[in-house]
């Protein structure tokens, strides 16, 4: 007997997206390394923190396909983009990277609506939610920069800025933490 409750064009993009989610992980590996690298403490630790996130969306794909009774494939993952070369286009990049992954997020729900899959409607829903999370954390990140000066600031603003975003444990809080209706 077949228990498998996804059709195979949704297994299909629900393990495309675990994949996706694990190079997002891998991005913010490395950013945070060449953060690291810059003298930029605070904002790697803040990008790790980060990394751990994807990671556990990864997870969370992985386990609704298994509950639904399909099959996960663990596949290959893209080496991440070369290095920023500053903080902005840092910063920039990984805005690309997030709207990126909301647009394969929209590609779920829109294939789950065609195929009246609700309970993958309905799951993809938490993510539509927390991609608005995320992408507003990015977009504040840009915000700090460019109050503290831009492609313009000052060490010592830049300094203040590290500081502060290495401080910040809830502005990444952990997916496992989050509910459907709280994806904070
Ligand atoms: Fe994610
Ligand atoms: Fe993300």
């Amino acid at each position: 007997m077949n228990t498998n409750r996804l059709s195979k064009k949704i297994e299909e993009i629900l393990n495309f997206q675990v994949t996706k989610e694990a190079e997002a992980a891998q991005i913010y590996l490395s950013y945070g390394c060449w953060a690291d690298s810059e003298g930029y403490g605070g904002i790697a630790n803040f990008l790790f923190r980060h990394c751990q996130e994807e990671r556990d969306h990864m997870m969370k794909v992985m386990q609704y396909i298994m509950e639904r009774g399909g099959t996960v494939q663990i596949k290959a993952i893209k080496a991440p983009p070369a290095n920023p070369k500053n903080l902005q286009e840092c910063f920039e990049k990984t805005f690309k990277h997030e709207v990126d992954n909301t647009n394969a997020i929209y590609d779920i729900v829109n294939l789950a609506h065609e195929e009246k899959d609700w309970a993958t409607y309905n799951f993809a829903q938490w993510f539509v939610k927390e991609q608005i999370e995320e992408e507003k954390l990015v977009m504040e990140l840009l915000d700090k920069l460019k109050i503290a000066g831009g492609p313009n600031a000052s060490n010592e603003s830049l300094l203040t800025l590290d500081t502060q975003l290495g401080k910040e444990p809830d502005s990444a809080p952990l997916a496992r933490d989050a509910s459907m209706e709280n994806p904070e």
